[in-house]
């Protein structure tokens, strides 16, 4: 009891104390820490209460002193609140790169209390980076007179900008830049009429970015030169109609950034801009300028940023003038269609030895030439980009004296030249991309030499040029490289130890670069932790892998065209993309692949040596989209669980042991588009589901016991391109349904049971007489077998052919075929054909190959034949062909026309009698 009373007694006295304390401090008026008034504390109070504050930004707001609350600051003297700044402090990067949930977090959203109000002195307002989901601009803001600086930019408002705001007549910095973060991206800040902007005579940066301007009228430009104040004008993407070409007078002559960038004004460069000599930032990216760079340019000699990118239609070479223009930091033209070389910028910059370019962009444009040594005197330069033109030759040797450079790109040129040791100078190089061009020559310890802060190599050359790397084995660099990618150059034959240091790689391309090593397994477990990117593909590595490895980021690994073995390789459960064909691993497909690569879209393992049943766990991957099991040695029946995989396009297990039927669930493949099952023991009809499958373009299910009739049903799949039913025990008539596939390039029915004639309506075949483009059926399939497959090589070779021989049709060859004018290949052989073949089939100009052998065709032999320029296979023996052979010069063996006791002429030795 007597702890309670003292413990009492303190608590009693502790608040007398306080409270002497608090009233002690009323009294002081001049003190150097001043409270605010009541009244701004409470309109705070207020605010914050309107506000959502999930991440608890506004968690100080408490207590008297609202001074001293976080984001507010008040007048030294007066305590009266001037500024209020509650921009989000955390900020996503480049257009959304970081942690949006972070980000979202650290929002405030909600209402914005009337309350503000009371903040009479309130000179400074910062709401940027905040979300307000589409909340209007407050109409009273227009009543903080004293407002001087408003920032309300990427904070999700929308609708109508207050007229009102005209009132802040003190304004000097407006910000309503109207992009956001926020999921929805509203983008719906309008304005009808700026006209309110005019009060606005102290304004010296305003940022209307991304607001819909498109109805302010055809004057708009005045309404901005209308402001003698103005320095920074920012009016990005402001669906802006027409740039007016002249101006009566030029007021706002302060500008000196003018961003008007991604406008669509469709028009010439407009003369005005050069009267703005105090530019240094000048952004028209997008805007579809046309015609050549006006001269004038040369003139603005303050320009620091010239950005005229993206205008795809700004033509003709370069002027050197822009080398004049002393204060150019960054100059930006890409993607127009400049062209001619590009020395004469270069002289420009030469004649100019303090220019201060720090960035020089051409990339996407046709230029050409060679690249000029006067380059080195681009001292500043931090960032050259001359990707996607003709550039040819080699890099100048002058280019290890860009001492400043960071990042280099030359990818997408015909650079056919070497790389010279200058370039280990670059001491400050980060990044390099080299990739698709002819580089030759060996690059040496030298080249690499002080390439200290390097991570990001990019380098590849046409495979049929030697470029080589020549380094010791024990070689250690200066680098810890972030990514890497070589193609086609030597790096091998064994894994140097340059290499082996990169342990912090999360991305590896190492593609036909002749290491015949195995993998060492201290590089890789250590980058196994990292990496998403793998791709060793076309080298001869050979050995496992190790078993027990986990990649846990790994999203595209591809060891295809390799020695390794093994079971198949450790997984990763975020694997979307794998390539492990054309290597010699052993054993199943684990039962549980479901599980264990949830995530799978295509797989690919075909020339391997892999066995045992398709996994039914198969089923459960919702994503996959291709399977390519081809030329393996997997058994047993296709499991019969296809109801989710509603992605699946692809599925090649070609030449396998597989047995029972095509299952019924197939039907439920909704995107299936290629279906190859050729070579196994699939036996059964071909199931009618499959016409669920409407955007099935090929199937090749050629090679197996298939029975029934003919899938007369094809006929609801309108894009179908390839039938290829060839040895199988297929029966019937070929059903007139067929007739009506527009797009029927390939027909294999050859070596089944089929009888009856050849429908007439095969005229119909329209793909077959327009000869329509096929490729991007051909495409398909490509990507599936992954085109280095040699059986389908024969694809592209088998485009426009019908071949039917080897069954028991009847009757006679329509003349309706004649009208095939695309065909390339026919093969009729070996069948039960009577009666003559017409005259016109002479029609058919582009046929390569003709077999009629085997048949009882009769009659002569068409006369037309003689035209056929481009046939360069022929056969018509075994037939009951009769008369003078026609004069067909290529066609000198006579096998082809054997057994035809009646055909006389050359090349037989039978002589014709004289009429
Ligand atoms: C606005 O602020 C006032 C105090 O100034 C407060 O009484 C009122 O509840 C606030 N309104 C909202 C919606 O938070
Ligand atoms: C403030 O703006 C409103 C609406 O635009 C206008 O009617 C009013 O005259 C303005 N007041 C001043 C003092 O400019
Ligand atoms: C621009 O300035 C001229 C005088 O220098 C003036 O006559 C004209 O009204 C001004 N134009 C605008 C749109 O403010
Ligand atoms: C632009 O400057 C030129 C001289 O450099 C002058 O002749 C012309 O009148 C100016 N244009 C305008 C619209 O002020
Ligand atoms: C490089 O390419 C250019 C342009 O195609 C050509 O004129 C030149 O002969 C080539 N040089 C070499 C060494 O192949
Ligand atoms: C899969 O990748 C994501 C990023 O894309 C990562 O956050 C996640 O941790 C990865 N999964 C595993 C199992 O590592
Ligand atoms: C197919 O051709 C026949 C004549 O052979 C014609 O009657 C029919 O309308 C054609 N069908 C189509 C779909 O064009």
């Amino acid at each position: 009891m007597a702890d309670f009373n003292s413990i009492h007694r303190l608590l009693v006295s502790y608040l007398l104390f306080f409270f002497l304390v608090k009233s002690n401090s009323q009294l002081v008026v001049c003190s150097a820490d001043v409270k605010c008034t009541d009244a701004e504390r409470r309109a705070l109070v207020g605010l914050r209460e309107g506000l959502t504050d999930p991440s608890g930004r506004l968690s100080s707001w408490v207590g008297q002193d609202c001074c001293t609350w976080k984001g507010v600051k008040c007048h030294d003297q007066t305590g009266r609140v001037t500024k209020l700044d509650l921009r989000n402090p955390y900020q996503l990067i480049n257009g959304g790169a970081g942690d949006p949930t972070a980000y979202k977090r650290s929002c405030l959203g909600g209402k914005i209390n009337h309350s503000l109000l009371h903040l009479e002195y309130l000179t400074y307002l910062d709401l940027s980076l905040n979300d307000f989901e589409g909340l209007e601009i407050p109409d009273f803001f227009g009543h903080l007179r004293n407002l001087r600086y408003l920032n309300l930019s990427f904070a999700s408002f929308a609708g109508e900008i207050p007229p009102r705001l005209g009132n802040l007549t003190s304004l000097q910095y407006l910000d309503l830049y109207a992009d956001s973060y926020s999921s929805t991206r509203l983008r719906k800040l309008r304005s009808g009429s700026l006209q309110w902007l005019s009060a606005l005579s102290s304004l010296n940066y305003l940022n209307l970015g991304f607001a819909k301007l498109d109805s302010i009228g055809e004057n708009w430009l005045q309404i901005f030169n209308m402001l003698p104040s103005l320095v920074d004008l920012r009016l990005h993407w402001c669906e802006l109609k027409g740039l007016p070409l002249s101006l009566p007078s030029i007021n706002f002559t302060s500008l000196s950034v003018l961003d008007l960038s991604e406008n669509s004004f469709n028009s010439v460069v407009p003369r005005w801009l050069f009267n703005l000599t105090d530019l240094t930032e000048l952004y028209l990216t997008w805007d579809f300028f046309s015609g050549s760079i006006p001269a004038e340019f040369a003139n603005m000699k303050n320009l620091q940023v010239l950005d005229l990118s993206d205008n795809l239609n700004l033509e003709g070479q370069i002027p050197g003038l822009f080398g004049n223009l002393s204060t150019l930091q960054i100059l930006d033209l890409s993607a127009n269609n400049f062209h001619g070389e590009i020395h004469e910028l270069f002289g420009g910059f030469s004649s100019n030895p303090n220019n201060k370019l720090q960035s020089l962009d051409l990339s996407s444009n046709t230029l050409t030439g060679e690249l000029p040594e006067s380059l080195g005197l681009l001292k500043q330069l931090q960032h050259l980009f001359l990707s996607g033109n003709s550039f040819w030759g080699s890099i100048p040797s002058s280019i290890g004296s860009l001492s400043a450079l960071r990042k280099l790109d030359l990818s997408y040129n015909m650079m056919n030249g070497t790389i010279p040791e200058s370039f280990g100078q670059l001491s400050q190089l980060v990044g390099m991309n080299l990739v698709a061009n002819s580089w030759k020559g060996i690059l040496k310890e030298a080249h690499l030499m002080n390439l200290r802060r390097l991570q990001h190599v990019r380098l590849s050359t046409d495979p049929t040029i030697s470029l080589a790397f020549s380094v010791s084995y024990k070689w250690f660099p200066p680098f810890k490289l972030k990514s890497i990618q070589l193609e086609n150059c030597m790096v091998g034959p064994s894994f140097p130890v340059w290499l082996q240091v990169q342990n912090e790689l999360n991305s590896v391309i190492l593609k036909n670069v002749g290491i015949s090593d195995s993998i060492p397994g201290k590089w890789f477990s250590e980058v196994s932790v990292q990496v998403t990117y793998l791709v060793l593909s076309q080298n001869q590595i050979r050995g496992k892998l190790p078993p027990q490895l986990q990649f846990p980021y790994l999203n595209v690994v591809d060891l295809s065209s390799n020695y390794f073995d093994g079971p198949l390789p450790p997984w990763s459960t975020n694997a979307t993309d794998v390539f492990l064909q054309e290597n010699s691993f052993s054993g199943p497909i684990p039962e549980n692949i479901g599980v264990l690569m949830p995530r799978l879209q295509k797989l690919y393992v075909s020339r391997n040596n892999l066995s045992g049943r398709i996994p039914s766990s198969m089923c459960d991957l919702e994503g996959l989209q291709i399977l390519s099991l081809r030329n393996n040695k997997f058994s047993g029946e296709l499991p019969n669980c296809w109801y989710r995989s509603l992605t699946l396009w692809g599925i090649d297990i070609s030449s396998n042991s597989l047995t029972g039927n095509i299952p019924s669930s197939f039907g439920f493949l909704s995107s299936l588009s290629v279906l190859l099952l050729s070579n196994n023991n699939l036996e059964g009809e071909i199931p009618s589901s499959l016409q669920n499958c409407s955007g099935l373009t090929s199937m090749d299910l050629g090679g197996n016991k298939f029975s029934g009739s003919l899938p007369w049903w094809v006929e609801k799949l309108s894009s179908f391109f390839m039938l290829c039913l060839r040895s199988n025990f297929i029966s019937g008539p070929i059903p007139d349904q067929f007739c009506n596939l527009q797009n029927f390039h390939i027909l294999d029915l050859s070596h089944n049971k089929i009888s009856g004639p050849i429908p007439q309506c095969i005229g119909n075949l329209t793909a077959l007489v327009h000869g329509k483009s096929s490729e991007v059926f051909e495409g398909l399939i490509k990507v599936v077998t992954r085109g280095r497959d040699p059986e389908y090589s024969s694809v592209e070779a088998n485009v426009n052919s019908i071949d039917l021989s080897g069954n028991y049709l009847t009757g006679e060859i329509p003349d309706e075929i004649t009208s095939l004018s695309a065909l390339r290949i026919l093969n009729l052989s070996s069948n039960f054909l009577s009666k003559n073949v017409a005259e016109k089939i002479g029609n058919l100009r582009l046929l390569e190959s003709l077999d009629l052998s085997h048949n009882h065709l009769s009659g002569a032999i068409p006369q037309s034949l003689t035209s056929l320029a481009s046939l360069t296979r022929l056969n018509l023996s075994y037939n009951n062909f009769s008369g003078r052979i026609p004069l067909l010069p290529k066609f000198n063996d006579s096998s082809i026309y054997d057994g035809n006791p009646l055909l006389c002429g050359a090349p037989l030795p039978t002589k014709c009698p004289d009429k």
